[in-house]
């Protein structure tokens, strides 16, 4: 791999770590990426879907996940891992990442990680290919097509060091703080960067100098190389041997930091873990000599290494190595913006024609199209186009249930309503409001509890007894006056459907199985119209390759009781209207028909 990011690179971001992610979407846009570089989020505590950030002037959604595992099965194209998780869990978060697979490089960030468990995870990674920038770092930069979280600070910041589009030097640094310092420097003395990393300043770090050298070496848009080192380790003289042996080429300007440390008597451990010298070939000044002697540029001190670049650059220059880099258009990321308040995932008004999902309303609303309601519901309900036979058994459970008759709890109560003098708006939801559990909303009941035994591998006795011992009677068996000597043909139409269209019927055929013990017991206790249709849209979606969790979800929020809902609602705009057309007067419940029991009132 020549480049460690292009402008299609995308992270997951192991911890919401709110800051560092806008800095990263407010620099997509400012370099005018076409999606956001973090393509998903872990957070393992929270319970919300998604955290907005902005982009540009606008928003988008970024998707939360519970775990790694799962942010990968749903980003799979998303190769690059930010692990910000703290230094107690950095090394199970990379460990389980190189499990999982499929990252390329894996960026952490958290300093003080055991040292035993670092050179564990540093050598599972080198096994796997995997490129590890850290532990203690704040990252690398490709700049004008991937930034890992705070590299350069502030979008100011950014694009006075030249970062947001890609120079000629590759540069290496152990140190985050001397990154952002360099680039500055670099951006006056030279073109910018084509690639940085900064290796992190713990004793035993992923990727060393040398590895990204070697990559650099490799990659046509870095011209020279900058190292910055400092006093401690070894790493150094890899890259001197590389020169050495002429697996680099490229010219390399390098100096190590904490020359310092022999004005003091005894060894000084500076800021970072790994800055100290255990032997004489570690100190800073034996590792700067080194280096000159192999050919490498080295200035005389670290004042005077702007000058050291300005003359290397100057001459690759000349020399035709590196031309002029044409200033590239930039987004301006606006200093006012407002969070949005609402949401809206389904449909779109904004254009000339208002679409569902995507599609424009006359695509799915004119004859012409072939679209019925099912595909209006599909789009708007699920965002998704079902395949004909989904989108018919849905039209097929909208006219089934759309009416049945005046007597049902329901229609009776719009009908009483409109008889009041009321509206149609107001009988209709007068009607729709007595949809429940007992009548037309055991749908996602029956669902949930059917799917659970089945789940479980309950058998229907034991079904049975799971759900008296819940005390409720079972979501979607039962009825008032169907029974297997009256059996309901609405049930045997959406039936006979799925067993010929659905490509399998399992929790139905399961169903079948408790609705024989069930009518066993009591001929009234069918499987209902409610339980047929809570069953055969798990059977559906199961089929549609939905995960038992999207499934659960659709349970939980009400999803299937909807499709009552909505078909219901034309018998009753029905009722209403007749009760309208007839003009029938004030309805008053006949009182013979009510069993009176009223006792006085006992004082208290
Ligand atoms: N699960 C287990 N036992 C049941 C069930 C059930 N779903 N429904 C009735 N029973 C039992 C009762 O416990 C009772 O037993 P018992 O005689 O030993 O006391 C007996 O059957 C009769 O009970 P009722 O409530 O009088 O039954 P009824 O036939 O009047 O009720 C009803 C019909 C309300 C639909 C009922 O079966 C029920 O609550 N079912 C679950 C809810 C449901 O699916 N509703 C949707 C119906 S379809 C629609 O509305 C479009
Ligand atoms: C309905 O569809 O409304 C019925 O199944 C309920 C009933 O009481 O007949």
């Amino acid at each position: 791999m020549a480049q460690l990011f292009t402008k299609d690179t995308q992270a997951i971001f192991w911890n919401n770590n709110a800051s560092a992610i806008q800095r990263m979407l407010d620099y997509d846009y400012t370099i005018k990426r076409k999606t956001p570089s973090v393509a998903g989020i872990v957070a393992p505590t929270s319970s919300n879907k998604f955290e907005k950030f902005f982009w540009g002037p606008d928003e988008v959604m970024v998707p939360l996940y519970k775990n790694t595992a799962e942010a990968k099965a749903h980003q799979p194209q998303a190769d690059v891992l930010l692990n910000f998780a703290s230094l107690r869990t950095a090394y199970d978060v990379t460990m389980e990442a190189l499990e999982i697979g499929g990252f390329k490089s894996i960026m952490i960030t958290a300093e003080g990680i055991p040292e035993r468990l670092a050179r564990r995870m540093n050598q599972a990674a080198r096994d796997k290919n995997v490129i590890v920038i850290g532990p203690a770092t704040v990252g690398g930069i490709v700049p004008g097509a991937f930034k890992i979280a705070n590299v350069g600070g502030t979008i100011e910041n950014i694009v006075n060091s030249k970062l947001h589009r890609a120079g000629s030097c590759g540069l290496v640094t152990r140190s985050g703080g001397l990154f952002n310092e360099l680039s500055n420097i670099i951006a006056i003395n030279a073109d910018g960067i084509a690639e940085g990393v900064a290796i992190g300043g713990d004793r035993f770090v992923g990727s060393v100098f040398i590895d990204n050298l070697l990559r650099m070496q490799d990659n046509p848009e870095v011209k020279y190389m900058i190292l910055l080192g400092e006093v401690g380790g070894t790493e150094e003289y890899k890259v001197i041997d590389a020169v050495k042996s002429g697996r680099i080429t490229k010219p390399i300007i390098a100096w190590c930091i904490g020359t310092i440390a022999k004005y003091y008597d005894s060894g000084v451990q500076f800021g970072h873990a790994g800055a100290s010298a255990n032997a004489a070939s570690e100190t800073a000044e034996a590792k700067n000599k080194a280096m000159a002697d192999a050919g490498i540029y080295v200035p005389a001190t670290f004042n005077d290494l702007p000058t050291k670049i300005a003359e290397v650059y100057g001459k690759l220059k000349a020399d035709g190595v590196i031309k002029n880099i044409p200033e590239p258009d930039m987004n301006i990321v606006p200093k006012v913006r407002r969070k949005k308040e609402f949401i809206c995932t389904i449909s779109d008004d904004r254009g000339d024609e208002a679409t569902y999902a995507g599609f424009p309303i006359s695509s799915v609303a004119l004859p012409s199209t072939g679209k019925g309601i099912g595909d209006v519901i599909s789009l708007l309900w699920f965002k998704k186009q079902y395949p004909k036979w989904a989108t018919d058994f849905i039209e097929t459970v909208i006219k089934t249930v759309a009416d049945h008759g005046p007597a049902v709890s329901g229609a009776h109560n719009a009908k009483v309503t409109a008889r009041a003098g009321k509206s149609v708006v107001e009988s209709l939801v007068t009607g729709l409001l007595t949809i429940g559990p007992r009548f037309g909303g055991a749908i996602d009941g029956a669902a949930e509890h059917f799917k659970y035994a089945d789940d479980n591998k309950l058998s229907p006795a034991e079904f049975l007894n799971h759900m008296k011992k819940l005390g409720i009677p079972i979501p979607g068996i039962g009825h008032r006056i169907k029974s297997l000597k009256n059996p309901d043909l609405r049930v045997k139409g959406l039936m006979d459907y799925a067993k010929e269209c659905f490509p399998a019927t399992p929790l139905l055929d399961y169903a079948r199985t408790v609705e024989a013990l069930t009518t066993s017991k009591k001929e009234n206790l069918i499987l209902n119209v409610d339980g047929t249709i809570g069953i055969l849209m798990v059977d559906m979606w199961r089929a549609l390759g939905y995960s038992e969790q999207e499934i659960n979800e659709f349970i939980a929020s009400g999803t299937l009781n909807a499709f009552f809902i909505a078909g219901r609602t034309i018998g009753f705009i029905g009722h209403v209207l007749d009760e309208k057309r007839l003009d029938m007067p004030m309805y008053r419940h006949p009182m013979d028909d009510i069993l009176y029991d009223v006792q006085m009132a006992d004082e208290i």
